[in-house]
């Protein structure tokens, strides 16, 4: 079996008809336009484990947040380097509290640096397509109360081609492809991107080349990337939105279970976030469809019960 059967083979055992479906709703999708005053949702994302999602995350939001805006960051990650952690915070409740009804979702919510709320995901995703129909409901109910108060709601996922990560990868406005110079790094990126170019019909993905020591590093990075997609992939748009340093005192501020540009403001690391979020912040929104909150939330439940 090659590389590319072997993958299809696990989406298809792994991922439920709303992903499969995806690519026939995205086949209209309606890209470049701006859209005002609606939450920005994007995903940030790997195949490789361990490559600085959650860091990324963490970072780009406080960046965010200083920018002046509201930031809401869902934990999406089942692994052990969650968010919560990285921040210093002890969640008592997760979303899995949400979904069985006993908390609502602001009681769960927790307060990070910068105001920034968490969304505490928890064992909540051991797995999206299993939920019931009224758990869904539910969880709808509890997000569309929060649509006033999100500016962006970055999605910190686990790494890899499991059916959880690719649901919320497809349900995000925009999607963050997190890469390193290590190869195996960057063929999991290929690998992913394929999936979700091939089988699910996503055609844009940006890039953020993380832990490298110039920008030549990270340029390579994304030239290795861009050609392979060329050669093999139809119509996929991958842009390189620059990169993060390599920094030890990121790795010391995650030893302190703080954020880096909370701990050190100044250094290399946490001026790559702060540039970062600002090109983003200033960037066309580049959606499909609707591109919202609500739009996040129809892809994410997989029904069609909120009117646009
Ligand atoms: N720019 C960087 N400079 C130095 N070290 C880094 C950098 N980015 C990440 N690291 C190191 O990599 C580790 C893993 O980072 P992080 O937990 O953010 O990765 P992840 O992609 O979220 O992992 P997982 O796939 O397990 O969720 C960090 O604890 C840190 O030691
Ligand atoms: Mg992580």
């Amino acid at each position: 079996m090659d590389q590319a059967s072997g993958l299809r083979k696990i989406v298809n055992e792994k991922a439920s008809d709303l992903v499969r479906n995806r690519v026939l709703e995205s086949s209209d999708a309606i890209i470049g336009d701006v859209i005002v005053n609606s939450p920005r949702v994007i995903a940030i994302t790997s195949g490789k484990g361990g490559v600085g999602k959650t860091n990324i995350a963490g970072n780009l939001a406080i960046a965010f947040a200083m920018l002046g805006h509201k930031v809401f960051i869902l934990d999406a990650d089942l692994g052990l380097a969650n968010i919560d952690i990285i921040f210093g915070l002890y969640p008592k409740y997760n979303l899995n509290h949400v979904i069985k009804g006993e908390k609502s979702l602001s009681e769960i919510l927790i307060e990070g640096p910068c105001g920034i709320k968490i969304i505490p995901g928890g064992s909540g995703f051991s797995d999206i397509a299993n939920l019931t129909e009224g758990q869904k409901l539910n969880l709808l109910s509890e997000f569309e109360a929060l649509d006033n108060e999100i500016d962006i709601l970055l999605i910190d996922t686990g790494a890899g081609i499991s059916s959880n990560v690719l649901y919320f990868n497809l349900a995000a406005e925009e999607c963050i492809i997190v890469a390193t110079l290590e190869p195996t790094a960057i063929t999991d990126a290929y690998a992913m991107i394929k999936v979700m170019s091939t089988q699910y019909n996503m055609k844009y993905f940006k890039l953020l080349v993380n832990n490298v020591f110039s920008v030549k590093e990270a340029k390579s990075v994304y030239l290795t990337l861009s050609k392979v997609i060329d050669k093999f992939l139809n119509d996929v748009i991958i842009e390189y939105i620059g990169f993060i340093p390599s920094d030890e005192k990121l790795k010391t501020a995650v030893l302190n279970r703080k954020a880096v540009l909370e701990l050190f403001p100044d250094t290399c690391s946490s001026k790559g976030f702060t540039d970062i979020a600002t090109a983003i912040d200033s960037s066309p929104r580049r959606h499909e469809t609707d591109g919202n909150l609500k739009f996040f939330l129809n892809r994410f439940i997989g029904l069609g019960l909120i009117e646009k």
